[in-house]
């Protein structure tokens, strides 16, 4: 199969359910191919899928986000282009290192006692199905990462169903054949709701502040000791939550199934901290949630012996490299004790993702639990993948807690 060929199947139905053989095809045509031009390639020139050039880009600043063409006229992609997700330095670097700030050891530190008491809470909620069959992402995958995230913000709970609706929009108009006509104006009529969502929410905090991440930055930002715009906090805002619950309810969807495959590890989970985070870490390296990087490249150069030439768009495929034979040996095997370098789970370098560590501690705390409140959990139905390649992962899987 060529590089064409291997694409065309990517973007399909089937690829869109089980892309991995297809990034093995990409593999064995080298770490980086060119790309041949066709339209619905749309404008990459090449893919990525070795370990070391999809690194040695996302580590380099100089290779840039770009924007996309006539972004000023659509509100979804203003919002994404006054947000650090979205930009280059120097707008990058000066908003990344707000919201830097604000994520203190210390604010990490009061979210274990949050995260404990949400898991607990909706274990409970799945006992209460005496053990029946419940749908592990509606009971669990997408409430924890949700609830976690909805505190930590302070994002009022009554809110989330209404929120969702939004994040959802904006997140079908990402994937990356996704940008139909009524996509682009659902996800316009998301940002702008949320927009003004959040307006209301930053009044309210300002009148009557609490612990959360908004009430620490609308504070900083009256006592004008944050270099922000009002507009660009709202910003950043949005495209904060979007990033962190789709992709940690996918860290636990997708991980189950990897992990109920390997029943003397979930045996052993409760109790070993440093096992609970080696499979956080596999089941990331595995089962990536964000599949789909790009950059932009700041000068003609050879990116893993394809030329590249200025201008042009790489496709990196991160779940592709953290399956790279040359870094990982044996990387379709699930080793929770594997040494090695870190996935590129989470990316690397300026954009390394800001909530990793609050991702990581939710797997920690929460897999132990899980495993010791219901040691025969069993899947009992097909799981359903959400059908994006950007973000890639299971919308329902039906289990048994096991009485
Ligand atoms: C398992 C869960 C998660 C995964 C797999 C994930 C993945 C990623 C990846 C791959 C990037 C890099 C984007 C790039 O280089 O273009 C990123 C960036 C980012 N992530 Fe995450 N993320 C997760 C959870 C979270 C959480 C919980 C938060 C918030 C608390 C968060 C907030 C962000 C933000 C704000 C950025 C942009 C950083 C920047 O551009 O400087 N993510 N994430």
């Amino acid at each position: 199969m060529d590089v064409d060929e291997i694409l065309s199947g990517l973007y399909r139905e089937q690829g869109r359910q089980d892309p991995y053989p297809w990034y093995a095809a990409l593999h064995a045509h080298g770490p980086v191919s060119a790309v041949p031009v066709r339209p619905e390639h749309r404008t990459v020139s090449a893919v990525a899928v070795g370990y070391d050039p999809v690194d040695r880009v996302l580590r380099d600043a100089g290779w840039r986000k770009g924007a996309p063409p006539g972004w000023q006229e659509q509100e979804v992609l203003r919002t994404f282009m006054s947000s650090m997700m979205f930009t280059d330095p120097p707008d990058h670097t000066r908003m990344r290192a707000v919201f830097t700030k604000a994520f203190t050891p210390r604010r990490l530190g009061a979210l274990e006692p949050v995260i404990v008491r949400v898991v607990d809470r909706m274990l409970d909620r799945m006992a209460e199905a005496g053990g029946a069959e419940v749908d592990f992402v509606a009971d669990f995958a997408y409430p924890v990462p949700a609830l976690v995230m909805a505190e930590f913000i302070g994002l009022p709970e009554a809110d989330l169903p209404w929120y969702r609706q939004r994040a959802d929009w904006i997140d079908e108009y990402l994937d990356v054949a996704g940008k139909t006509p009524q996509r682009l104006t659902r996800a316009n009529r998301a940002a702008e709701e949320l927009r003004a969502y959040y307006r209301d929410l930053i009044a309210h905090r300002r009148r009557r502040p609490g612990e959360d991440l908004v009430s620490a930055l609308v504070g900083a930002f009256d006592a004008s000791e944050v270099e922000l715009t009002e507009d660009e906090l709202i910003s950043n805002l949005i495209v904060l939550f979007n990033a962190s619950f789709v992709t940690t309810v996918y860290m636990f969807s997708n991980g189950l199934p990897l992990l109920l495959a390997h029943p003397d590890t979930v045996a052993a989970l409760p109790g070993d901290d440093a096992l609970a985070g080696g499979c956080v870490e596999e089941v990331l390296r595995m089962q990536s949630p964000v599949h789909f990087l790009a950059r932009v490249a700041p000068a003609d150069t050879d990116l893993g012996g394809v030329p590249v030439r200025r201008g042009e768009n790489v496709l990196l495929i991160i779940a592709a490299a953290n399956r790279d034979p040359v870094r990982f040996p044996d990387p379709d095997r699930f080793d929770p004790r594997r040494d090695g370098p870190p996935s590129l789970a989470f990316g690397i370098g300026p954009h390394f993702c800001l909530g990793a560590a609050v991702s990581r501690l939710e797997g920690r705390l929460a897999l132990p639990r899980l495993f010791a409140r219901f040691p025969n959990l069993t899947l009992t139905g097909t799981p359903t993948y959400s059908g994006s390649l950007f973000l890639r992962g299971i919308d329902k899987l039906v289990v048994s807690t096991g009485g």
